[in-house]
């Protein structure tokens, strides 16, 4: 499915923001080990999230969707082994934590995604747990994961090697599960929605700050129960949004209900620095994580040099990044960012391609890109690829509105995965994004 972006020179209004996909994953997951019945609103009602919570009800979790009412029900019934595959389609984080979860459950199970999960390594989470003391088999690190049998060996002790929510998270799982203890080393800090969940439903889990990162200890827990849970809205989402206000020339809007946990916020500090006009209002807790709304005008950006530490809190957001630094004037430098190449594609080569066909001078590095910006709109020379990736799809989408004549982006399908409503969403605001 290709999509078409036509210019805009004003964007404008208000708009609520789509529900965190990592949260509403995650609540799936931790409500169904805590087994009672909870209400969740706000969840992302997209595929990756969606995906997941078909693989919980395959192991007999017991989870209902009434338009965007998620109910959780209590089981009437043990976790089972599968009978069938699980496949998880599109979604790194569902297929990972999973195999957290699966694993503490001792249940047997074969996990499996779409042609791009099937690229991505697998290897981060699977030789943790097979140290962990389970028995787990992968063609080559790559899908399908095969969970075989084994257990999960009390206070096990790890020490990050990759900055991954996912691979931490799916340790967690692991351990909660299973009803161990766990202490896992994080040199580089990632998101830790399942840190604040986990606290948020009474477990023990312990944080501290160290010279060498975080040190997290899960103890032995029992979980209480919930009734209600509600989803923060997804910040990588409001990304498109606030760069595609940044960058249009007349544009006032207001983005509600923002996740603004401080593992993931990171990209609202890159882009102040680029003298983005963005304000917070209404700061608030929900859920045990913290929430706000945005105020996002257009701005003349400046490019800047992306400080390394960052690097782990936008790494979802660096293809949007790549579009602010390319209306920004001068030069901004991103490295350290090599983990953008096992994402949901090559974001590195992706991004690279897409700046080539709108002809904004760039270099390729290993690690990241050097993106050399001006404030001029953009002639597209061909068709942009996404890769069939959807913030590839959606950060080249937002670079149309600063186009002479139009972007046309292909594979814009798996928008679905995380955003939806994208167009109508964007479009609402003045945008003029078609199929
Ligand atoms: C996620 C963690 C990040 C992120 C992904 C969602 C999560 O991946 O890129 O979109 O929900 O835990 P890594 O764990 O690979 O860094």
């Amino acid at each position: 499915m290709n999509l078409t972006s036509k210019p805009v020179q004003e964007i404008f209004g208000d708009v609520v923001c789509p529900g965190d996909k990592s949260i509403s994953q995650r609540i799936l997951i931790i409500g169904s080990l805590l087994n009672c019945d909870i209400n969740v609103s706000g969840f992302l009602n997209a595929k990756d999230p969606l995906s997941t919570m078909a693989a919980l009800n395959q192991i007999g979790a017991s989870i209902n969707k009434y338009g965007d009412l998620v109910k959780i029900i209590k089981r009437s019934r043990p976790f089972t082994s599968p009978e069938s595959s699980i496949d998880l389609g599109n979604s790194g984080t569902g297929i990972r934590l999973l195999t957290g979860l699966i694993s503490g459950l001792n249940l047997k199970a074969t996990l499996i995604g779409d042609e791009s999960l099937s690229q991505r390594p697998m290897s981060r989470v699977v030789n943790p747990l097979v140290k962990m003391g389970k028995k787990i088999s992968t063609n080559d690190g790559k899908t399908p994961i095969k969970i075989k049998g084994g257990y999960i060996n009390d206070n096990f002790e790890y020490q990050m090697p990759v900055a991954s929510a996912q691979v931490k998270s799916s340790l967690i799982l692991a351990s909660l599960s299973s009803g161990n203890s766990i202490q896992i080393k994080e040199p580089k800090v990632t998101r830790d929605h399942t840190e604040k969940m986990i606290e948020y439903c009474g477990g023990k889990i312990d944080v501290q700050n160290t010279s060498e990162g975080k040190i997290i200890t899960l103890n032995k827990s029992k979980l209480s129960e919930i009734s209600t849970y509600e989803v923060v809205g997804d910040f990588s989402s409001a990304a498109f949004i606030i760069v595609a206000a940044l960058i249009s020339k007349k544009s006032k809007i207001l983005i509600k209900n923002v996740g603004l946990n401080e593992t993931r916020v990171g990209l609202l500090e890159v882009l102040q620095k680029m003298n983005a006009n963005i304000k917070i209002v209404n700061r608030r807790k929900t859920c045990n994580e913290i929430c706000g709304d945005l105020i996002v005008e257009s701005s003349d950006l400046e490019g800047i040099k992306v400080s390394d530490s960052v690097i782990s809190n936008i790494i979802d957001e660096i293809p949007i990044l790549s579009i602010a630094a390319s209306f920004a004037n001068g030069e901004t430098v991103i490295k350290n960012a090599s983990e953008l190449k096992v994402k949901e594609s090559d974001r590195l080569k992706a991004i690279s391609q897409g700046l080539e066909a709108i002809n904004i001078k760039h270099n390729l590095l290993a690690d990241g890109l050097i993106i050399y910006g001006h404030n001029d709109d953009v002639a597209s020379s061909k068709e942009i690829n996404s890769f069939g990736d959807h913030r590839i799809a959606m950060s080249f989408l937002v670079a149309g509105l600063r186009s002479k004549d139009g972007i046309i982006v292909q594979n814009c399908k798996n928008i679905e995965t995380s955003f939806p409503n994208f167009c109508n969403t964007m479009n609402a605001l003045g945008m003029k994004v078609h199929g």
